[in-house]
């Protein structure tokens, strides 16, 4: 194929005609503009120009094997580059990079700290992708509160001078009871994306699950784990899970575990609260304003989210993502699941107790008492609230299954109390992300560091120093209690 002219691609800038450069290739993206499910606008603002540095922020290259048939057109012309359309967007800069005034990192003293400093250094569209949350935001709120309705109940005079903050999470011996929770598209919160996580998690031994939807490819991110545990060696291990978002596409599914598998990940995360995009306002909002801003007013935002089958998706960069999520999974899909992959399993999104005893029969390794960080469904129970549902009417999920919770943990403290009521450990999401974005690894570590202090702290404050002494009498929890389920004793029995 003769190479494009670049002023030729300059003039496919519109609704009628799309095209865009990718890595020196030429593609026609206008049939695909209607599906695309983070919406048209977003490719109309780069339609004309290379899209290579804007793509990347969000998928792998490898995508583009996604388009439809027919879309490559061929190699663009490396001497006419300078002629395509310029767009106008912003980078994602860490702040520590930019020159803005940020408080110097030891001035973070808590993790709630991160997300102002977040706020004020990422492009509105990232700061909106992250903080966002489904419907009103009352799943989000609910998260973040409940850990305040348990109080602990403090043993003293218990010589609480060394403690051990030490748990083994799926196997893998970590330093501490949490790890960081996988969340896509971390292109758009910092320029190095997933990998500059990594390298944050590996300094401080932390174990880190990899979302599915990251930026940079699988095997890459595993690549800078193996070096940045070469470089230091000597440190805690920390070790890499997967979170899996099932395919549409069985074929896909299969490969993409293979690759998983391959490149050494400990353990599969599978995602389960996600058939469809939670409803994010304000992503929404924003969607609509770029929809303005480009005049595809005519076309339903809703329509891209959920119009037709391919685009029913996960929470990729606050985006639906074709093809990447099956609504169509049961629970029959986790035996097959189960029979490509032989590592430890744990099932990412439990809300009720009856699920956490299905996730029992089918032989899971693990369940993660997760609505998704408020993002999914509205009116969603908190993790604790989930827990103790669990501990009410199905007890003996406790001691066969590990038990995760996430969402809202932003102290030690919570940890602990997580811990009390039988948690193997925790996920920690947002402020390692808002850490990552105002920080880069550096924040990564020290929003380690300020979460194991208060752990450490919590414990000798409650006089324990190791954390299999934590028991549930070490908190009162009574007013979350009355706020629980109460089933009709006919429906108990019959369901549980
Ligand atoms: C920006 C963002 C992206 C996320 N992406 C994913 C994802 O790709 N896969 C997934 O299973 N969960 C994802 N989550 C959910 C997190 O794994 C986790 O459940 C949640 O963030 C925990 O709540 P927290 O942020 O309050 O700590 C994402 C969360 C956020 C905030």
């Amino acid at each position: 194929m003769a190479p494009i002219d670049g002023a030729e691609v300059a003039k496919h800038n519109n609704k009628k005609s799309s095209w865009i450069v990718l890595d020196s290739k030429v593609y026609d993206i206008t049939s695909f503009l209607s599906e695309h499910p983070g919406g048209a606008a977003i490719l109309l603002k780069q339609a004309g120009s290379d899209a290579t540095t804007e793509f990347k922020k969000y998928h792998p290259l490898d995508y583009v094997n996604d388009l439809p048939a027919g879309s490559d057109l061929g190699p663009v012309d490396s001497n006419t580059l300078a002629q395509l359309r310029v767009p106008k967007e912003v980078e994602a800069k860490p702040a520590s990079s930019t020159g803005d005034k940020i408080p110097h990192v030891s001035m973070i003293i808590s993790a709630p700290d991160f997300e102002r400093v977040a706020k004020s250094v990422l492009p509105h569209k990232a700061w909106v992708y992250a903080s966002s949350s489904a419907n009103t935001g009352l799943s989000l709120k609910t998260n973040l509160s409940d850990w305040s309705r348990i109080n602990f109940r403090p043993r003293v005079l218990r010589n609480v001078g060394d403690v051990d903050t030490r748990r083994s999470i799926l196997g893998q011996r970590s330093q501490y009871p949490f790890y960081i929770s996988p969340m896509g598209t971390l292109g758009v919160i910092h320029p190095e994306a997933e990998p500059e996580m990594v390298r944050g998690a590996v300094r401080k031994g932390i174990h880190m699950v990899v979302s599915t939807a990251s930026t940079k490819p699988t095997v890459q991110i595993m690549q800078t784990y193996v070096d940045e545990e070469k470089r230091v060696k000597g440190a805690s291990p920390s070790k890499l899970f997967f979170q899996f978002y099932m395919p549409i596409n069985r074929n896909k599914a299969y490969a993409l575990l293979g690759v998983v598998k391959k490149a050494g990940y400990k353990g599969l995360w599978i995602t389960v609260d996600t058939p469809v995009l939670g409803k994010r306002t304000a992503d929404r909002v924003l969607q609509a304003e770029e929809a303005l801003a480009v005049g595809v007013e005519e076309d339903s935002t809703a329509k891209w989210e959920a119009g037709n089958e391919n685009t029913f998706a996960p929470a990729i960069g606050g985006r639906v993502a074709t093809g990447q999520l099956s609504p169509h999974t049961t629970w029959e899909d986790l035996l097959w699941i189960r029979k490509e992959w032989n590592g430890p399993i744990v099932l990412k999104g439990i809300q009720c107790a009856e699920d956490a005893k299905l996730a029992l029969e089918y032989g899971c390794q693990g369940i993660l008492l997760s609505n998704h960080g408020g993002r999914q469904a509205h009116s969603a129970p908190s993790s604790l609230l989930t827990l103790l549902e669990i501990r009410t009417y199905c007890p003996e999920v406790i001691e066969k299954l590990e038990i995760y919770l996430d969402g809202g943990l932003r102290d030690g403290a919570d940890v602990l109390k997580a811990l009390c009521l039988g948690a193997t450990a925790v996920g920690v999401g947002r402020p390692y992300l808002y850490a990552l974005a105002a920080y880069g690894s550096q924040g990564v570590e020290r929003c380690t560091d300020v979460l194991s202090e208060e752990l450490a702290t919590g414990m000798r404050l409650l006089g324990v120093t190791s954390l299999d002494q934590l028991r549930p009498e070490m908190v009162n929890m009574t007013p979350l209690l009355n706020e629980m389920w109460r089933p009709d004793p006919i429906l108990l029995r019959s369901r549980l």
